[in-house]
């Protein structure tokens, strides 16, 4: 499995960790910028990992910025992403279980770094339960190709 990893200035830090944390597991990761403290616009980076996601180089994606909220609304404008933005891991479980989610996006300034590597794990365990919930997300995929559900 590898995972793309983004983030704007304000997350290099947690990417870091998270990426040596993620290898350390033995999953490959592609790192996707930014590098530094420079500052750096969050959707160019939600455009790299979201692009490696759905071209099929990457299996799942992680973005971090600030709060994790610019970068979850920029990744979800590429077709065929469903990135989730969590604080805790019981949403992040749920996120994959039903929503079939394919980008976590966190907050370095909202999440701690043992918090964080917590949502990470309960995201990468759990996986798509299908059935009923594949029919929603069928719905999702639906409303992004401009087809009315009502
Ligand atoms: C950058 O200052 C900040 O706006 C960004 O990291 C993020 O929080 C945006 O949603």
């Amino acid at each position: 499995m590898t995972i793309a990893i983004g983030c704007d200035h304000a997350a290099t830090g947690l990417k870091e960790e998270l990426k040596e944390y993620m290898t350390a597991q033995g999953l490959g990761v592609q790192d996707f910028g930014t590098y530094g403290a420079a500052k750096a616009d969050y959707p160019v980076s939600a455009l790299k990992v979201a692009a490696a996601v759905t071209g099929g180089a990457c299996d799942l994606g992680v973005l971090l910025c600030g709060t994790g909220v610019g970068i979850s609304i920029a990744a979800n404008k590429v077709k065929g992403i469903r990135a989730v933005c969590c604080s805790e891991p019981f949403s992040a479980k749920l996120s994959r279980q039903h929503n079939n989610s394919n980008i976590l996006c966190m907050g370095a300034r909202v999440v701690g770094r043992e918090l964080a590597k917590m949502i990470l794990d309960e995201w990468l365990a759990a996986s798509f339960e299908g059935g009923r919930h594949a029919e929603r997300v069928a719905m999702i995929d639906a409303i992004e190709a401009g087809k009315s559900l009502i």
